[in-house]
């Protein structure tokens, strides 16, 4: 399956597997010569024509990084010039932002983190300290963050955590949040974020990871950015529902 939502031919691709794994980030970057540049600064092999026309762009590098997660690098994606109409008219924010974000368990996380800050150049936006350990969220643009990293079994994997994709408008959420109810699969009851100050719920996808559906994130300068940490994930709400609650 591949979802669209915003100018891109496709965001996100669904494929068949045994488990929730996470197959591949992408990475757009702005053209064929930066492609080239980084690939060879990171190890990324250039794939073929062929494999790139299947990820919808014309130049896709590959590189597995030493946490295990698989990064794939691409330039002059392929565009759809048809509107993106939705089953009930919601908006996506998306295009230059990229698709939203992706938090990724990682079996270790400080070379998780060491690859995304040293090797694809993100920036830390901030952490959220947690009883259960920190998370850390990167951005590569002024969207809040596209990945956030966080600590999972070390024998595991990298998974991924949530996916989120962001709507312009709160009816929108609302909207999509009776239908995630009336399907029984909300994970998460409607909440604000206290760090990129989203206004979200979460569900569940039939893959076991959560899909975060949210609007009113705010945005970053990166050329005028301090880092912060805060306490707590949520300023009200998100509270996590048990699968009886969700009911
Ligand atoms: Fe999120």
């Amino acid at each position: 399956m591949r979802v669209r939502f915003d100018s891109r031919a496709w965001r996100w691709a669904i494929e068949p597997g045994p488990d929730d794994r996470l197959l591949a980030l992408g990475w757009e970057v702005a053209t064929l010569e930066d492609l080239d540049r980084l690939a060879t600064a990171i190890g990324a092999e250039r794939q073929s024509d062929a494999r790139a026309t299947e990820r919808a762009a014309a130049a896709l590098a590959s590189v597995i990084d030493d946490a295990g997660t698989t990064h794939e690098l691409v330039a002059a994606s392929a565009l759809d010039p048809r509107p993106v109409v939705a089953p009930y008219g919601s908006r996506f924010v998306a295009d230059e932002l990229g698709l939203g974000h992706s938090v990724v368990v990682s079996p270790d996380v400080e070379t998780s983190l060491a690859f995304a800050t040293e090797r694809l150049g993100l920036r830390i936006t901030d952490t959220i300290t947690r009883p259960k350990g920190v998370v850390t969220f990167l951005h590569c643009n002024p969207r809040h963050h596209s990945l956030a990293l966080v600590q999972g079994p070390a024998d595991a994997p990298p998974s991924l955590n949530h996916v989120m994709a962001q709507v312009d408008s709160i009816d929108a959420v609302g909207q999509v949040l009776e239908r995630a109810e009336a399907a029984r699969i909300l994970s998460r009851t409607l909440g604000r974020h206290t760090n990129d100050r989203m206004l979200s719920f979460y569900c569940w996808t039939p893959s076991g990871f959560e899909l975060e559906f949210g609007t009113g994130a705010r945005t970053v300068d990166p050329a005028n950015w301090v880092v912060s940490d805060y306490a707590g994930t949520s300023t009200w709400g998100h509270r996590k529902l048990d699968k009886e609650e969700s009911r």
